[in-house]
C-alpha cells in the first residue's frame, strides 16, 4: 500500500504505527493528533529506529488532518480511553463528538480510504462513521474479535502449556462485557478445546477473556491496554495490504446476516485488498444465538444513544 493514516498518535496509535513500519505495509505510515507536537515527535522516533528493524517505510506525524491527503486506508485510535471501572460504552458521547469531526476529515482528505475503527465503544462508532460516510460496508470495519480472540488463545496457552501457534479461538458479538468468546469453534491443531480443559476451566477463560481489556486497565491504571490492540489492527491491516482473504472476526455491518441489519457488531469476515470483503455467517448453538442476541441488545441500545445525540 503506497500510504496509512494513523489518526490518533497515543499508545495504540504509536504501537500501531511501529508494527506497520517494521512489516513495511506502506510506504509511508502517517500519525495525525491534534496535540502539538505530538504526533510529529512519535513518527521521528519510530523513524529513527529504521534502521534497526530494516525498514524503508518513511514514518510522518502531523496536527493538520489534510496530511491524511492521498491514504489508502485510515485507522482511527483517536478519542479518550476508558478508566478503571468504566464500560467501553461510558466513553460514547465524548468520543462520538471526536469521531463525528474526524470522519468529516476523513471524508474531505481521504474519500477513497478505507477505515479501520478502534476507538472505543468501536461497535457504535463503526456504525457511526458508515452512517455519516454513507460509504459502502466493506470499506468501513473495526477491531474487536482479532483482540479479542488472541487474548482467549493467550489464556489458553498459559492453562495448557501448549504452544500459542496451534491454538485457533474465535470471538463473537459487541466488543465489551456481552462478547461471545466460541468455545465451540476453539481448538488446539484442530482437536476440541474440550478435550484438554474442563467445562469449568473453559468457563474461567471465556469470562477472563470478556474482561480481557479491563484486566489490563486495572493494573495500568492510567492506560488501556496497546500492545494486543496494535498487534491485532496490524493483523487486519496485513490482511488487507496483502489482499489475504483471511477469515477473521471483526466489527461489520451486518445486511440482513444473523438476522440482523443495520448494525455494527463484531462477527467473522474475509478481509481482503477492498477491506471487508463478506460476512461469514455460522450456524449458531441455541446457547450462542441467546449470547449473540443479548450482545446485539447491548450494542443496538448504544445505538439508540447515537440517534439521540
Ligand atoms: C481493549 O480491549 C482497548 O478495547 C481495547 O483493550
Amino acid at each position: 500500500m503506497k500510504k496509512i493514516t494513523i489518526i490518533g498518535a497515543g499508545r495504540v496509535g504509536e504501537s500501531t504505527a511501529q508494527i506497520l513500519a517494521n512489516e513495511e505495509l506502506a510506504h509511508e505510515v502517517t500519525l495525525i493528533d491534534i496535540r502539538e507536537g505530538v504526533a510529529r515527535g512519535t513518527a521521528l522516533d519510530i523513524q529513527e529506529s529504521a534502521t534497526l528493524f530494516g525498514f524503508d517505510t518513511r514514518v510522518t506525524g502531523d496536527e493538520d488532518p489534510a496530511a491524511m491527503a492521498g491514504s489508502d486506508l485510515v485507522i482511527v485510535t483517536a478519542g479518550l480511553p476508558r478508566k478503571p471501572g468504566m464500560s467501553r460504552s461510558d466513553v460514547l458521547d465524548a468520543n462520538l463528538e471526536i469521531i463525528r469531526g474526524i470522519t468529516a476529515d476523513i471524508q474531505r482528505h481521504a474519500p477513497e480510504a478505507i477505515v479501520i475503527m478502534v476507538t472505543n465503544p468501536v461497535d457504535v462508532l463503526t456504525y457511526a462513521v458508515w452512517k455519516q460516510t454513507g460509504w459502502p460496508r466493506h470499506r468501513v470495519f473495526g477491531l474487536s474479535g482479532v483482540l479479542d480472540a488472541a487474548r482467549m488463545a493467550s489464556f489458553i496457552a498459559l492453562e495448557t502449556g501448549f504452544s500459542i501457534r496451534d491454538i485457533t479461538t474465535l470471538v463473537l458479538g459487541g466488543h465489551g462485557d456481552s462478547m461471545v468468546p466460541m468455545s465451540r469453534y476453539t481448538t488446539i491443531n484442530g482437536i476440541p478445546i474440550a478435550h484438554f480443559l474442563g467445562q469449568g476451566q473453559i468457563d474461567r477463560i471465556v469470562e477472563r477473556t470478556r474482561n480481557g481489556g479491563a484486566e489490563i486497565l486495572a493494573l495500568k491504571k492510567t492506560s488501556s491496554a496497546n500492545d494486543s490492540p496494535a498487534a491485532a489492527v496490524a493483523t487486519m491491516v496485513n490482511a488487507v495490504c496483502n489482499d489475504r482473504k483471511r477469515v477473521l472476526p471483526c466489527v461489520a455491518i451486518l445486511d440482513g446476516e444473523y438476522g440482523e441489519r443495520d448494525l455494527a457488531i463484531g462477527v467473522p469476515v474475509v478481509l481482503a485488498a477492498e477491506g471487508m470483503r463478506q460476512v461469514v455467517e455460522l450456524e449458531l448453538s441455541e446457547e450462542e444465538q441467546r449470547q449473540f442476541a443479548a450482545s446485539v441488545a447491548q450494542v443496538r441500545k448504544d445505538l439508540a444513544a447515537l440517534s439521540n445525540s
